[in-house]
C-alpha cells in the first residue's frame, strides 16, 4: 500500500465518511473546505492510499499568513527585517479516528513543511504557524519541533 497526498477533490474524495472525533473538524471538511478552496481562503490537502483512494485518512488545510515579529523567540528574530514574518498557516489538521497513532499526523505536518519549502522557491515563507485547540494538541505540535509564540500559549510556529 502506498500513501499519497492530494489536493482535496470533492469528485474523488469521500468527505462525508470522515470522522476524527472533533465535530468542527469533520464539519469543516464536509461543508466548508471545498468552498474555501474555490474562494482562495484555504487549500485542503488529503492523505489517501492507493488501495482505497476515495477514503480520506487525514487532512490539513493551509493558507497564507503572517506573524508579528515580536511573536518569535529572540533567537529566531535574528537578522529579520522589522516587519511581519511571512508564514503559512496550518488552519486545520485531523486524522481519521480509525487511523490515529500511525504517524499520519506527523506525515501531514511533514507534507506542509515540504509545501512551504516548495512555495519558498517563488514566495518568501519563514514559518509555519498553527493555533492548537488545547494544551495536549500543542504538545503534539511541539513534538514535531513547533515553538510556542511569545504571547499566546496555544499559538505555535515552526521555522522552515
Ligand atoms: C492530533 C492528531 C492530528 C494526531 O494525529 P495522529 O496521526 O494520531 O498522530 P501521530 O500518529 O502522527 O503521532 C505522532 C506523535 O504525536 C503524539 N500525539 C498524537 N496525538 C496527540 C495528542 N492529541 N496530544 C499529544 N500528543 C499526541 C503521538 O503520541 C506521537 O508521539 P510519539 O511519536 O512520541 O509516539 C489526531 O489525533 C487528530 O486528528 N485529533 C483530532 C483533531 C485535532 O485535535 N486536531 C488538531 C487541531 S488543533
Amino acid at each position: 500500500m502506498a500513501l499519497i497526498f492530494s489536493v482535496l477533490d470533492g469528485r474523488r474524495h469521500h468527505r462525508g465518511d470522515f470522522t476524527c472525533g472533533v465535530a468542527a473538524l469533520d464539519d469543516y471538511l464536509r461543508q466548508r473546505a471545498g468552498q474555501h478552496q474555490r474562494d482562495g481562503i484555504a487549500t485542503t490537502h488529503v492523505l489517501i492510499d492507493d488501495v482505497q483512494p476515495a477514503r480520506i485518512l487525514g487532512y490539513c488545510s493551509l493558507s497564507a499568513a503572517q506573524l508579528c515579529l515580536r511573536e518569535l523567540r529572540a533567537e529566531d528574530r535574528k537578522r529579520l527585517p522589522a516587519y511581519p514574518v511571512p508564514a503559512i498557516r496550518v488552519g486545520r489538521l485531523a486524522v481519521s479516528k480509525s487511523e490515529k497513532g500511525k504517524g499520519y499526523g506527523l506525515l501531514l505536518l511533514g507534507h506542509a513543511v515540504n509545501l512551504a519549502l516548495s512555495v519558498r522557491q517563488t514566495l518568501g515563507v519563514r514559518v509555519l504557524v498553527v493555533d492548537a485547540k488545547d494544551a495536549q494538541v500543542a504538545a503534539f505540535y511541539e513534538g514535531f519541533g513547533f515553538r510556542r509564540t511569545a504571547t499566546a500559549a496555544l499559538s505555535l510556529y515552526l521555522p522552515v
